[in-house]
């Protein structure tokens, strides 16, 4: 799958919630080739900014060769990001990134924080039965709604002010839930637990580990994870979150 640089055409430009926006971007050849669990990475426009933000891809629409992100503002660039209106354009590059891999069978989705954007199009793709674990802060459900077409939704909330107070391994443990696959996406902590729970009850696990990710294109090694096993080329136990992930089997990293 190659991937493309481009001028990308926003076309839609939305505030989610106080500090998350929604943005679709027209990426000709880039939507059509892009797949569940994929990022993009957009470059600033104000030439002080070098670096390209990786930013996960949210929903896909092939047909019309759209993407939308759905982003936090957690600094310069993305803040710069968010005043854009549709008209405007972006530098893009991608499709970045392995993506999950689709299975049959019941999967679970989980989805904490920003690690929530991702699994959108995957219960869109995904063959058989889906229920999706999403973990909040508090009340402020972003997206919540967005899945309910495509998957059976569980909440978690840190404050408990919504489903099940705690994370969302909590929850499901107290929905009694059952899977033969696990995806998931979001903060280090969280994806620990997730490691841990489709281990002990021997579930195949995927992580996307893109909180990590700097560059995203092989440049800064600032996304170096542990893997359990060890390089060819450089014989270490290390793998590059941008280029050989933002995808793991959970048995394949160490977190
Ligand atoms: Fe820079 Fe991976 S994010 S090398």
């Amino acid at each position: 799958m190659a991937k493309k640089q481009m001028m990308a055409h926003i076309t839609a430009m939305t505030k989610v919630t106080t500090d998350i926006y929604s943005m679709w971007l027209r990426v000709e050849g880039i939507a059509s080739e892009a797949v569940p669990g994929q990022f993009i990475s957009l470059y600033c426009n104000n030439e002080d900014r070098l670096l390209p933000r990786p930013i996960s891809i949210c929903e896909i629409n092939r047909e019309e060769e759209l993407l939308r992100l759905v982003f936090r503002v957690v600094g310069k660039g993305t803040e710069e990001f968010s005043h854009l209106q549709p008209g405007d354009t972006i530098k893009v590059l991608g499709p970045l990134g392995n993506g999950f891999p689709l299975q049959e069978g019941k999967a679970i989705l989980i989805g904490g924080g920003i690690g929530i954007p991702p699994m959108l199009q995957l219960a869109k793709e995904l063959p058989g039965d889906v229920t999706v674990v999403l973990g909040y802060r508090d009340d402020d459900l972003f997206l919540k709604e967005d899945f309910e077409p495509y998957a059976n939704v569980v909440i978690s909330t840190e404050d408990g002010s919504v489903g099940t107070k705690g994370n969302v391994i909590d929850a499901i443990q107290e929905e009694k839930l059952e899977g033969s696959v696990v995806y998931s996406c979001g903060p280090t902590p969280m994806l620990r637990g997730v490691k841990a729970y489709g281990e002990k009850n021997g579930i195949p696990t995927y992580l996307s580990m893109e909180e990590k990710m700097a560059c995203g294109i092989g440049a800064c090694l600032a996304c170096t994870c542990q893997s359990t096993d060890v390089d060819d080329h450089s014989k270490v136990h290390n793998k590059r979150i941008c280029k050989d992930g933002p995808v793991f089997l959970s048995t394949e990293v160490t977190l």
